[in-house]
């Protein structure tokens, strides 16, 4: 019998023919909502997903009685619920690794631009205010030889730390759930607490993932720690933070700049005051958007899936315990 999957990313025509030649595809291009009736039905019939943006709900499994493997086209996997899937057995599959420098990379383009104003002065320039040599009313802030606390200092959080660490001469000061000597070695980071880190850090970079923990781990209390001439960086999760606390931390002085990848509402609500803010660069969440990186997210995804319905490991498992079970 001929497995059925559901693929709902834009996906390239290799991508497809990898699929089509050993299952069969039921394709939906750029889906929008899950509540599509042609998507429902055919999740009913599928054995496999391929996709990522949309919530997978419990309720939505209830309707999928021979799911097997779910392959995500993201690293993070905050729109599944682990838990059911795992109790029903199926497989969640995501892709770390090859989206690790990119994402890195924009970390450290917020981090740059904010701190050098870009956005805001090419603004400036484009409007034609550039009449006469600039001064410190357009200054901005060293990067070099400064402080960059890392919450979270898993994969991307070390690439964002290695480029402060060894391309810049930055003192790197991480908060983790667990100690990374390795990396203690190579950057010369230092673990401290949260609340240390955040009243020390020049520049505060969240790469932690989005659990029932890390909701609004950085509210107004974690600004008040930080310093005026402090700039936050996210390219985690929008919820990771609270929304209303950092626009009041911008518009009060609390801390100087925002570089923002990521929002709890995507995408960002019209009425959001965040992308007018002249301290703030906000971006259509780009962390991993390169035509490499997503190519490769989009291979590891097919493999991930091809993997799992032939009954084999997939290469990046989120729910090993699905696994051991099945085996
Ligand atoms: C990821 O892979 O989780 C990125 O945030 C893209 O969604």
């Amino acid at each position: 019998m001929t497995k059925r999957i559901v693929a709902y990313s834009r996906l390239k025509p290799t991508h497809l023919d990898q699929l089509r030649q050993r299952f069969h595809v039921d394709y939906f291009e750029a889906l929008k909502n899950t509540d599509d009736p042609g998507f429902r039905e055919a999740l009913g019939r599928a054995h496999g997903i391929v996709g990522s943006s949309l919530a997978i709900t419990p309720e939505l499994l209830d309707q999928a009685p021979h799911l097997e493997a779910i392959a995500s086209i993201s690293v993070g996997y905050d729109n599944y619920p682990v838990e059911a899937l795992t109790q029903r057995g199926i497989l969640l599959c995501n892709t770390p690794d090859v989206l690790t420098e990119t994402t890195a990379d924009t970390g450290f383009l917020l981090i740059m631009t904010t701190a050098r104003r870009a956005v805001e002065l090419a603004e400036f320039v484009k409007r034609g205010e550039w009449r006469e040599s600039i001064g410190e009313a357009q200054f901005g802030s060293d990067v070099h030889g400064k402080t960059l606390g890392m919450i979270g200092f898993g994969r991307i959080g070390a690439a964002v730390a290695r480029r402060g660490a060894l391309g810049f001469g930055m003192q790197v000061l991480y908060s983790n759930a667990s100690p990374k000597p390795d990396l203690e070695r190579e950057l010369g980071a230092t673990r401290c607490e949260m609340d240390d880190l955040l009243a020390r850090a020049d520049f505060v970079c969240v790469t932690v993932p989005l659990s029932a923990e890390t909701t609004h781990l950085i509210g107004a209390r974690e600004f008040g720690l930080m310093k005026p001439s402090a700039i936050f960086v996210n390219i985690a999760r929008g919820k990771v933070v609270d929304e209303t606390a950092l626009i009041a931390a911008l518009e009060t002085g609390g801390i100087r700049a925002a570089g923002l990848d990521v929002f709890e509402r995507e995408p960002l609500s019209p009425e959001s005051p965040l992308p007018h803010m002249s301290n703030v660069v906000a971006l259509p969440h780009i962390g991993s958007a390169t035509h490499e990186t997503r190519d490769a997210m989009a291979q590891r995804a097919v493999d991930n899936i091809l993997l799992a319905l032939e009954g084999k490991r997939p290469i990046s498992l989120v729910n090993e315990a699905a696994w051991r079970e099945r085996s």
